[in-house]
């Protein structure tokens, strides 16, 4: 028995300074050590990721905390009873589902709100990144000198999402009487039941490019599943990424 385990030890020890150097490698994007990878804000998604970053500034999502300030959206707040001369912006009622990772690690803080988590962000429908944007990041670098692929599952193995419908109900389905089963208090005011405009419809909605942003054209640095079954379509459309010129 000991014998055995001195000897299983040998390897460990072999393997152990191997396996620092990896952590050593990870620590600084893992955060504070803890289990779940945490909300990074849009600036850096967007320092790699440029064009998708102009075309979701254009949309809704990125406006998303305006529609909660004094004055905005007056006739949509009246018909379900919002006083519209109130700021909602801080309101923990309303902020969940107007911005990003809120109430998360690393997400947006009402006490101390960090511009590059207002708004629904890349990370509401993308996933927290602290640690798949370490991924793209070493997965681009091997692609550019090998030519191979990294395989997606190791980014859904490190949070990114790749279904989207759920991070969708959780905003858009979260009313008293919806038929998704994920609910949970405090529910979106505008539902269908004000009004049939509000009914989500996923399979639609998801391919609303001005409501999400534009699709521009992956080279192939992620390889296999998990992917969505529009991810094609997206890809058989989708335009070059932009060349930068300022910005
Ligand atoms: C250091 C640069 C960098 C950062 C930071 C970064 N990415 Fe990426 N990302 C890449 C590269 C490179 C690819 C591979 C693109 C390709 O295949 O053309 C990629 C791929 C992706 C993909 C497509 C994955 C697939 O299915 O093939 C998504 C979605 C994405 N990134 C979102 C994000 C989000 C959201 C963030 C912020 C949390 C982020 N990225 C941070 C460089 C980065
Ligand atoms: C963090 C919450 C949140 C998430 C996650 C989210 N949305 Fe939204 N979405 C909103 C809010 C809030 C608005 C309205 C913004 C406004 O007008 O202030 C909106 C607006 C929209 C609109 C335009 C209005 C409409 O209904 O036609 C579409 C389309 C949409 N979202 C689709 C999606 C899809 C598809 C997903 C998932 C891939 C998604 N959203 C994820 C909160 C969210
Ligand atoms: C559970 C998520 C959720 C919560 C909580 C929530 N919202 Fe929203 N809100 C949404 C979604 C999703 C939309 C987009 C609905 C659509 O257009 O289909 C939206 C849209 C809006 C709009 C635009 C409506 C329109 O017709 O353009 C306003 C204004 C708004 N919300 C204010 C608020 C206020 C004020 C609160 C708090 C009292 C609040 N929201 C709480 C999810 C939420
Ligand atoms: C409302 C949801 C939503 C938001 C917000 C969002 N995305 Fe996406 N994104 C998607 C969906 C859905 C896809 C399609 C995934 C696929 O084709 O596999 C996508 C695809 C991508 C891709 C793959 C290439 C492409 O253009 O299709 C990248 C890169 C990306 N998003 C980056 C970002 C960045 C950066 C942000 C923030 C500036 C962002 N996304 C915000 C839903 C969103």
């Amino acid at each position: 028995m000991r014998g055995r385990r001195s000897g299983r030890k040998r390897i460990i020890c072999a393997c152990a300074g191997a396996l620092l150097v990896g952590v050593a490698l990870l620590a600084p994007g893992a955060g504070t050590g803890s289990t779940e990878p945490a909300y990074e804000g849009q600036k850096k998604c967007g320092s790699c990721h440029r064009s998708e970053r102009r075309s979701w500034a254009k949309t809704v999502h990125a406006r998303a905390l305006d529609s909660l300030k004094a004055g905005a959206e007056l006739e949509a707040k009246r018909k379900v009873g919002l006083d519209p001369a109130k700021d909602y912006s801080s309101d923990r009622n309303c902020i969940g589902c107007h911005v990003t990772g809120f109430g998360k690690e690393g997400g947006y803080d009402p006490a101390d709100p960090g511009i590059y988590l207002v708004g629904v962000g890349c990370e509401s429908c993308h996933g927290p990144g602290s640690r798949y944007k370490l991924l793209h990041r070493e997965a681009a670098e091997k692609f550019e000198k090998t030519g191979q692929p990294t395989p997606r599952q190791a980014l859904a193995n490190a949070g990114q999402e790749f279904g989207f419908l759920d991070r969708c109900n959780a905003c858009h389905m979260n009313y008293e009487g919806s038929p998704w089963k994920g609910t949970r208090k405090p529910f979106t005011p505008f539902s269908p039941q004000v009004d049939p405009k509000y009914r989500f419809d996923f399979d639609k909605a998801v391919r609303n490019d001005a409501a999400m942003h534009e699709h521009f054209r992956l080279e192939g640095v992620f390889t296999g599943p998990p992917l969505p079954p529009f991810h094609k379509d997206f890809q058989a459309k989708a335009r070059p990424v932009a060349k930068e010129s300022g910005e």
